[in-house]
Protein backbone atom coordinates (compact mmCIF):
# COMPACT_ATOMS: atom_id res chain seq x y z
CA UNK A 1 0.00 0.00 0.00
CA UNK A 2 1.35 3.46 -0.58
CA UNK A 3 1.88 5.53 2.19
CA UNK A 4 0.01 8.67 2.62
CA UNK A 5 2.45 11.66 2.86
CA UNK A 6 0.96 14.99 4.57
CA UNK A 7 2.47 18.07 2.34
CA UNK A 8 4.67 20.67 3.90
CA UNK A 9 4.67 23.87 2.83
CA UNK A 10 8.22 25.34 4.47
CA UNK A 11 9.64 29.25 4.74
CA UNK A 12 12.77 29.79 4.86
CA UNK A 13 13.57 33.29 6.33
CA UNK A 14 16.57 33.46 5.85
CA UNK A 15 18.17 36.49 7.18
CA UNK A 16 15.24 38.52 6.55
CA UNK A 17 12.84 41.09 8.10
CA UNK A 18 12.96 43.06 11.30
CA UNK A 19 11.36 42.34 14.58
CA UNK A 20 8.37 44.38 13.78
CA UNK A 21 7.91 42.53 10.41
CA UNK A 22 8.35 39.33 11.54
CA UNK A 23 5.50 39.97 14.38
CA UNK A 24 3.21 41.37 11.37
CA UNK A 25 4.22 38.51 9.17
CA UNK A 26 3.50 35.43 11.66
CA UNK A 27 0.45 37.33 13.13
CA UNK A 28 -0.74 37.43 9.18
CA UNK A 29 -0.15 33.68 8.17
CA UNK A 30 -1.57 32.40 11.44
CA UNK A 31 -5.03 34.47 10.41
CA UNK A 32 -5.09 33.21 6.37
CA UNK A 33 -3.43 29.64 7.05
CA UNK A 34 -5.86 28.37 9.75
CA UNK A 35 -8.55 26.93 7.09
CA UNK A 36 -6.16 24.85 5.40
CA UNK A 37 -5.83 21.94 7.63
CA UNK A 38 -4.66 19.74 4.45
CA UNK A 39 -1.17 20.13 4.73
CA UNK A 40 1.72 21.04 7.48
CA UNK A 41 2.88 24.88 7.77
CA UNK A 42 6.18 25.85 8.88
CA UNK A 43 7.75 29.04 9.07
CA UNK A 44 11.86 29.41 10.00
CA UNK A 45 12.13 32.57 11.14
CA UNK A 46 15.82 33.58 12.36
CA UNK A 47 16.91 32.45 15.74
CA UNK A 48 16.02 35.47 17.32
CA UNK A 49 12.52 35.49 16.79
CA UNK A 50 12.01 31.64 17.32
CA UNK A 51 10.75 32.09 21.14
CA UNK A 52 8.47 34.75 19.96
CA UNK A 53 7.09 32.65 16.84
CA UNK A 54 6.05 29.68 19.53
CA UNK A 55 4.29 31.69 21.63
CA UNK A 56 2.36 33.84 18.89
CA UNK A 57 1.68 30.27 17.64
CA UNK A 58 0.72 28.29 20.93
CA UNK A 59 -2.02 26.03 20.04
CA UNK A 60 -2.40 26.92 16.41
CA UNK A 61 -1.96 25.06 13.32
CA UNK A 62 1.68 25.93 12.77
CA UNK A 63 5.39 24.27 12.99
CA UNK A 64 7.88 26.67 14.01
CA UNK A 65 11.75 25.76 12.91
CA UNK A 66 15.10 26.92 12.89
CA UNK A 67 17.44 27.15 10.14
CA UNK A 68 20.69 25.61 11.50
CA UNK A 69 22.03 24.25 14.55
CA UNK A 70 25.43 23.07 16.25
CA UNK A 71 25.68 19.47 17.03
CA UNK A 72 27.56 20.07 20.17
CA UNK A 73 25.69 19.37 23.46
CA UNK A 74 27.25 22.85 25.40
CA UNK A 75 30.84 24.67 25.66
CA UNK A 76 33.14 27.04 24.09
CA UNK A 77 31.47 27.42 20.97
CA UNK A 78 31.05 31.11 20.55
CA UNK A 79 28.12 32.12 18.34
CA UNK A 80 26.32 28.65 18.01
CA UNK A 81 23.13 27.20 19.26
CA UNK A 82 22.30 23.56 20.33
CA UNK A 83 19.67 21.38 19.63
CA UNK A 84 18.63 20.95 23.00
CA UNK A 85 17.92 24.90 22.97
CA UNK A 86 15.96 25.20 20.22
CA UNK A 87 13.96 22.13 21.51
CA UNK A 88 13.29 23.79 24.39
CA UNK A 89 11.96 26.98 23.14
CA UNK A 90 9.45 24.82 21.02
CA UNK A 91 11.03 24.67 17.42
CA UNK A 92 9.38 21.30 16.26
CA UNK A 93 12.09 21.21 13.02
CA UNK A 94 15.69 22.33 11.77
CA UNK A 95 16.83 23.00 8.30
CA UNK A 96 20.25 21.43 7.67
CA UNK A 97 22.74 21.71 4.66
CA UNK A 98 21.39 24.63 3.07
CA UNK A 99 23.21 25.21 0.40
CA UNK A 100 23.74 28.55 1.59
CA UNK A 101 25.73 27.46 4.56
CA UNK A 102 27.30 24.84 2.66
CA UNK A 103 28.82 27.37 0.02
CA UNK A 104 29.39 30.38 2.67
CA UNK A 105 30.49 28.51 5.70
CA UNK A 106 32.15 25.90 4.19
CA UNK A 107 29.36 22.89 6.01
CA UNK A 108 30.40 19.40 4.76
CA UNK A 109 28.36 16.41 4.55
CA UNK A 110 30.40 14.87 7.39
CA UNK A 111 29.42 17.97 10.11
CA UNK A 112 25.44 17.81 8.34
CA UNK A 113 25.81 14.24 9.41
CA UNK A 114 26.23 15.13 12.93
CA UNK A 115 23.89 18.17 12.76
CA UNK A 116 21.07 16.00 11.97
CA UNK A 117 21.83 13.08 15.07
CA UNK A 118 21.85 16.07 17.01
CA UNK A 119 18.90 17.30 15.74
CA UNK A 120 17.33 13.99 15.81
CA UNK A 121 18.00 13.00 19.59
CA UNK A 122 16.40 16.34 20.75
CA UNK A 123 13.17 15.13 18.69
CA UNK A 124 12.89 17.40 15.90
CA UNK A 125 12.14 16.92 12.45
CA UNK A 126 15.58 17.37 10.42
CA UNK A 127 15.04 18.88 6.95
CA UNK A 128 17.98 17.90 4.67
CA UNK A 129 18.73 20.05 2.36
CA UNK A 130 20.48 18.45 -0.95
CA UNK A 131 21.13 19.96 -4.32
CA UNK A 132 23.60 20.05 -7.70
CA UNK A 133 24.99 23.21 -8.54
CA UNK A 134 24.43 24.40 -12.68
CA UNK A 135 27.87 22.97 -13.28
CA UNK A 136 27.30 19.82 -11.84
CA UNK A 137 24.05 19.38 -13.38
CA UNK A 138 25.71 20.58 -16.98
CA UNK A 139 28.39 18.08 -16.20
CA UNK A 140 25.75 15.76 -15.76
CA UNK A 141 27.19 14.69 -12.18
CA UNK A 142 23.72 15.65 -10.84
CA UNK A 143 22.97 12.39 -9.51
CA UNK A 144 26.40 11.44 -8.34
CA UNK A 145 25.99 15.01 -6.07
CA UNK A 146 23.06 14.55 -4.87
CA UNK A 147 23.77 10.52 -4.22
CA UNK A 148 27.25 11.92 -2.11
CA UNK A 149 25.46 14.68 -0.47
CA UNK A 150 22.64 11.27 0.81
CA UNK A 151 25.00 9.02 1.69
CA UNK A 152 27.47 10.87 3.50
CA UNK A 153 24.63 13.12 5.36
CA UNK A 154 22.52 10.09 6.33
CA UNK A 155 25.64 7.46 7.14
CA UNK A 156 24.65 5.74 10.45
CA UNK A 157 20.73 7.19 11.26
CA UNK A 158 19.09 4.34 11.37
CA UNK A 159 15.80 3.56 9.00
CA UNK A 160 13.04 4.51 11.36
CA UNK A 161 14.47 7.98 12.20
CA UNK A 162 15.55 8.35 8.84
CA UNK A 163 11.75 7.96 7.42
CA UNK A 164 10.71 10.93 10.10
CA UNK A 165 12.86 13.08 8.43
CA UNK A 166 12.34 15.21 5.25
CA UNK A 167 14.68 15.82 2.72
CA UNK A 168 14.99 19.06 1.07
CA UNK A 169 15.63 19.02 -2.86
CA UNK A 170 16.97 22.24 -3.70
CA UNK A 171 19.01 22.47 -6.99
CA UNK A 172 21.37 25.75 -6.48
CA UNK A 173 20.65 27.32 -9.98
CA UNK A 174 17.20 27.69 -8.45
CA UNK A 175 17.68 29.62 -5.43
CA UNK A 176 16.83 32.86 -5.61
CA UNK A 177 17.13 32.94 -9.41
CA UNK A 178 13.39 32.83 -10.39
CA UNK A 179 14.01 30.20 -12.76
CA UNK A 180 12.04 26.88 -10.89
CA UNK A 181 13.32 23.66 -12.05
CA UNK A 182 10.51 22.07 -14.20
CA UNK A 183 8.11 19.80 -12.81
CA UNK A 184 9.38 16.54 -14.81
CA UNK A 185 12.98 17.60 -13.03
CA UNK A 186 11.98 17.99 -9.98
CA UNK A 187 9.97 14.71 -10.35
CA UNK A 188 12.57 12.83 -11.97
CA UNK A 189 14.91 14.04 -8.82
CA UNK A 190 12.53 12.93 -5.95
CA UNK A 191 12.12 9.47 -7.74
CA UNK A 192 15.65 8.76 -7.49
CA UNK A 193 16.26 10.66 -4.12
CA UNK A 194 13.48 8.01 -2.96
CA UNK A 195 15.02 5.06 -4.50
CA UNK A 196 18.36 5.65 -2.72
CA UNK A 197 16.53 5.94 0.28
CA UNK A 198 15.02 2.47 -0.26
CA UNK A 199 18.49 1.19 -0.76
CA UNK A 200 19.57 2.84 2.51
CA UNK A 201 16.75 1.91 4.62
CA UNK A 202 13.84 0.17 3.59
CA UNK A 203 10.85 0.48 0.74
CA UNK A 204 8.45 1.21 3.69
CA UNK A 205 10.67 3.89 4.76
CA UNK A 206 10.91 5.64 1.68
CA UNK A 207 7.75 5.79 0.90
CA UNK A 208 7.10 7.13 4.32
CA UNK A 209 9.48 9.80 3.61
CA UNK A 210 9.25 13.35 2.54
CA UNK A 211 10.48 15.04 -0.33
CA UNK A 212 9.95 18.44 -0.76
CA UNK A 213 11.09 20.98 -3.11
CA UNK A 214 12.82 24.68 -2.85
CA UNK A 215 14.28 26.98 -5.74
CA UNK A 216 12.08 29.54 -6.36
CA UNK A 217 8.68 28.41 -5.62
CA UNK A 218 5.89 30.75 -5.61
CA UNK A 219 2.04 30.91 -5.79
CA UNK A 220 2.09 30.55 -9.99
CA UNK A 221 4.32 27.19 -10.07
CA UNK A 222 3.82 25.61 -6.64
CA UNK A 223 0.07 24.41 -8.22
CA UNK A 224 2.74 22.78 -11.04
CA UNK A 225 4.99 21.22 -8.64
CA UNK A 226 3.30 19.96 -5.91
CA UNK A 227 1.31 17.89 -8.20
CA UNK A 228 4.36 15.40 -8.89
CA UNK A 229 3.84 12.23 -7.41
CA UNK A 230 6.75 12.11 -5.53
CA UNK A 231 7.04 15.98 -4.56
CA UNK A 232 5.40 16.30 -1.02
CA UNK A 233 5.95 19.81 -0.45
CA UNK A 234 7.73 23.16 -0.81
CA UNK A 235 10.66 24.81 0.43
CA UNK A 236 9.91 28.59 0.11
CA UNK A 237 13.10 31.24 0.20
CA UNK A 238 11.81 34.53 -1.46
CA UNK A 239 7.97 34.30 -1.38
CA UNK A 240 8.04 33.25 2.04
CA UNK A 241 8.18 36.84 3.00
CA UNK A 242 5.23 38.05 1.26
CA UNK A 243 2.11 37.08 3.24
CA UNK A 244 0.06 36.84 0.13
CA UNK A 245 2.17 35.04 -1.83
CA UNK A 246 2.97 32.36 1.13
CA UNK A 247 -0.68 31.60 2.02
CA UNK A 248 -1.31 31.39 -2.18
CA UNK A 249 1.49 28.21 -1.61
CA UNK A 250 -0.26 26.72 1.07
CA UNK A 251 -4.10 26.95 -0.43
CA UNK A 252 -2.63 25.90 -3.32
CA UNK A 253 -1.32 23.09 -1.75
CA UNK A 254 -4.07 22.46 0.60
CA UNK A 255 -6.42 22.44 -2.61
CA UNK A 256 -4.73 19.59 -4.27
CA UNK A 257 -4.53 17.11 -1.46
CA UNK A 258 -8.19 18.02 -0.65
CA UNK A 259 -8.79 17.33 -4.51
CA UNK A 260 -6.72 14.12 -4.39
CA UNK A 261 -8.77 12.75 -1.79
CA UNK A 262 -11.91 13.18 -2.34
CA UNK A 263 -10.62 11.18 -5.65
CA UNK A 264 -9.64 8.20 -4.06
P1 LIG B 1 13.87 30.92 -3.13
O1 LIG B 1 12.48 30.42 -2.93
O2 LIG B 1 14.04 32.38 -2.80
O3 LIG B 1 14.42 30.55 -4.46
O4 LIG B 1 14.78 30.17 -2.03
C1 LIG B 1 14.67 28.79 -1.91
C2 LIG B 1 15.40 28.38 -0.69
O5 LIG B 1 16.59 28.52 -0.59
C3 LIG B 1 14.59 27.83 0.41
O6 LIG B 1 15.40 27.23 1.37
Amino acid sequence: MEAVRRTLIAGNWKMNLLREEAYVLIGGILQESAPYTGVDTLICPPFLYLEIAVQITKNAPLFVGAQNLFYEESGPFTGEISAAMLREVGCSHVIIGHSERRAYFRESNRELNRKISACLACGMTPILCIGETLEQRTTGATFETLNEQLTYGLQGIDGASVCTMVIAYEPVWAIGTGVSAESSQAEEVHRFIRDVIAKFTDEESAQALRIIYGGSVNSANAGELLSCDNVDGALVGGASLSLDSFCGIVRTADSLKKQSAAMS
